[in-house]
């Protein structure tokens, strides 16, 4: 499937209009495109398709993140619904849908596409290394208001947080961002003793 520019204007314009519905500055439009970004730089290296992941990572938070809510396959629905209206084919809106629908870190083993694998993994790279420090703390001072709490939670969030990668590429990329995470903790642990 190709995608000419127009359209790809097109998609761009009305993703944003979805996201600033939203009202997460944590999953916003501006992470949409850095997952939309990883996932067609990891789909290049594994021979995947390199415009469905491009796609699936710019729609794969249409939906907004709600506390026991099915977010990714809510996600996958608005996404079927947003390229139905510009009239792409059944078959091609499918796939792209199908690479959305399990993000989620706890459903990730049910992507059996690669192209699905690919959009949980560049999601999931925004939360390692210094851009995922930046979502973390911010996510929870967001919500809280409370600097010591957000801090204290990302230190434990830093340590614990390890999820399993499926493509050589993003484990190799997982890896090199964990070790900056782990190395941000032990400053601040060696900083503490002082
Ligand atoms: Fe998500
Ligand atoms: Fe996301």
């Amino acid at each position: 499937m190709k995608i000419t520019t127009k359209q790809w204007n097109e998609i761009e314009r009305l993703a944003k209009k979805e996201y600033t519905k939203n009202n997460d500055p944590f999953h916003d439009y501006e992470h949409a495109r850095s997952v939309s970004r990883l996932a067609t730089f990891i789909a290049k290296k594994e021979g995947a398709d390199v415009i469905v992941c491009k796609l699936a990572g710019l729609l794969h938070d249409l939906a907004p993140k709600k506390r026991g809510k099915l977010h990714a396959m809510e996600s996958g629905r608005r996404a079927k619904k947003f390229l139905k209206r510009l009239k792409f084919d059944d078959e091609f809106i499918n796939t792209v849908c199908s690479a959305i629908i399990y993000h989620d870190g706890s459903r990730s083993h049910l992507a059996k596409t690669l192209e699905g694998k690919i959009i949980y993994e560049a999601d999931k790279l925004e939360c390692y290394g210094p851009i995922g420090i930046i979502r973390e703390y911010g996510d929870v001072f967001w919500r809280t208001k409370d600097h010591y709490q957000a801090f204290e939670n990302l230190l434990q969030y830093l340590q614990k947080y390890n999820r399993h990668f499926f493509t050589k590429t993003g484990k190799r990329h997982k890896k090199e961002l964990r070790k900056f995470s782990l190395k941000f903790v032990q400053l601040v642990k060696k900083y503490r003793k002082l």
